[in-house]
């Protein structure tokens, strides 16, 4: 599938275009009586958006209650742990809209790895109820990417299992082994629209090998992610971009 790739100048502006898409998104579900259902990414990309959504200009105007949140992983730390992604999330974002409460499904970080896996896995089947082949179809996906290609909690080499487990797994970070659940590309290549969210000149050189080079899905997890039915989106900022200029 040939993603599209969107520059902006910088992360300000990709963080507009991000918070109108899911304004329009939310506002088109409360429509037509439908969930706006979004699985965030963790790490720290996704702050800019988060301040943008609780904004003056956001805030007001999108209809929360239709908007229901999950993640696309977690690290295995309790929520108001500082690596926590909910925690992020909670400071930046839920605290300062009207999102009900019942809206946020958050991964227990702080449970049982494997039991929180399987759980959230049945968590999500509750909520997009059985879906096409069983799998829940998020209406967005955001992803970020890691330096090392990997994407959600999905590190390189140890990748290959994912194909066929279920819909969430247990991995570990391959530097801290900090343990994470991540959800699998089973859910990402099952949603209607997937944005990868990337920025920073850091991150150059391993945006040029994902969408600049034909590079093995093994060792670069986020070339996994190809939504069968859906929109794959490379959302950058020009420095994350430069690489490819
Ligand atoms: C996590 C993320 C991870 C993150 C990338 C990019 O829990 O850390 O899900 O996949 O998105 O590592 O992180 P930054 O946005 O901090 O560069």
């Amino acid at each position: 599938m040939k993603p599209e790739i969107r520059v902006f100048q910088n992360r300000e502006k990709l963080a507009i275009a991000v918070a109108k898409d899911w304004k329009e998104g939310a506002q088109q579900a409360t429509r037509s009586g439908n969930k706006f259902s979004v699985a965030l990414c963790g790490g720290s990309t996704p702050t800019v958006v988060y301040r943008c959504l609780a904004g003056e200009e956001f805030r007001q105007s999108i209809p929360w209650s239709s908007v229901h949140l999950f993640w696309g992983d977690e690290r295995c730390v309790p929520p108001e742990d500082m690596e926590s992604n909910f925690r992020m999330a909670q400071e930046l974002l839920i605290d300062h809209v009207s999102i009900p409460e019942k809206n946020i499904n958050r991964i227990k970080g702080e449970a049982d790895p494997i039991t929180e896996a399987v759980q959230y896995g049945e968590k999500m089947r509750g909520h997009f109820g059985s879906g096409e082949k069983g799998i829940p179809s998020f209406d967005w996906v955001i992803l970020g990417l890691g330096l090392d290609g990997h994407t959600a909690s999905i590190f390189p080499h140890a990748n290959s299992s994912y194909r066929d487990l279920g819909l969430c797994a247990v991995t570990a970070h391959p530097e801290s082994g900090q343990k994470r659940i991540t959800m699998t590309p089973k859910i990402f290549n099952q949603a209607l629209r997937v944005t990868f969210l990337v920025t920073g000149k850091e991150k150059a050189s391993i945006v040029k090998d994902i969408i600049g080079e034909d590079v093995c899905a093994e060792n670069y997890p986020a070339k996994q992610v190809s939504p069968v039915g859906g929109i794959l989106q490379w959302w950058v900022d020009e420095e994350a971009y430069s690489a490819l200029r």
